[in-house]
């Protein structure tokens, strides 16, 4: 059976790193199921679906013709044939993402998808419910979190050194606003699974956090 080693937490927590460089030094394949929210944004946004139009976001989800393609970097997503990497990282398909993602019918739509990933050697899926709802089988769940001021810390950091201007006040309270949301909506609320492990990184460097990882894949 894969070995499927699952990574969750908030925002700006550090786990796409981490579950990237997790993947790459056991070998295993690595699903951003983020980036999978963020593409059924796009495509809304694309279409002009609106937010609260379930039925058409489910069926986008549904329809959905991708492709991702491992980088040193982490994930190329290809949408139709053309390289999205770009633009669903972009501020306002993360805000739909976040949208979308409250949808049930999309959550729902998405679920095969995301369990096809569980093939030989294995799989490091990083999201918000990978624990829980997506592989409560996982060999190993870890959740990963650190403070609200240290997480809007490092989102800070990140932006300044791309010339960005940015506010460490706006970032926090935008950091908030998310884990609130995140945590207090109907489906699929950001939790730690019963059996996971929680990594608070607050204090810690990402070599300390992946060898903490590592270390329970060992066991
Ligand atoms: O970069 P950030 O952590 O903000 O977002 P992401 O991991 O790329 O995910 C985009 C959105 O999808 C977030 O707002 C999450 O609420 C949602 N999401 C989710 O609901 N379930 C997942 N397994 C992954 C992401």
């Amino acid at each position: 059976t894969p070995l499927i080693i699952t990574i969750d937490g908030p925002s700006g927590s550090g786990k796409g790193t981490i579950a990237q460089r997790v993947a790459k030094s056991l070998g295993l394949q690595l699903l951003d199921s983020g980036a999978l929210y963020r593409l059924v944004a796009l495509v809304a946004l694309r279409n002009n679906i609106n937010a609260d139009d379930h039925v058409a976001l489910a069926h986008a989800a549904r329809a959905l013709d991708i492709r991702f393609e491992p980088t040193d970097t982490g994930v190329c997503a290809w949408l139709a044939g053309e390289d999205v990497s770009l633009a669903i990282r972009q501020e306002e398909v993360g805000l739909m993402a976040s949208q979308v993602a409250a949808v049930p019918a999309v959550r729902a739509a998405l679920l095969d998808r995301q369990r096809a990933f569980a093939q030989a050697p294995g799989v490091v899926a990083d999201g918000r419910d990978m624990g829980t709802e997506v592989f409560p089988q996982a060999t190993v769940k870890v959740y990963l979190t650190a403070s609200a001021e240290e997480r809007a810390n490092r989102r800070y950091n990140q932006l300044k050194a791309k010339g960005e201007s940015v506010n460490l006040r706006r970032l926090l309270e935008d950091i908030q606003a998310r884990d609130e949301r995140d945590m207090n909506r109907q489906v699929s609320p950001l939790k730690p699974a019963a059996d996971a492990v929680i990594i608070d990184s607050s204090q810690m460097g990402i070599d300390e956090v992946q060898d903490a990882v590592l270390a329970l894949v060992d066991k």
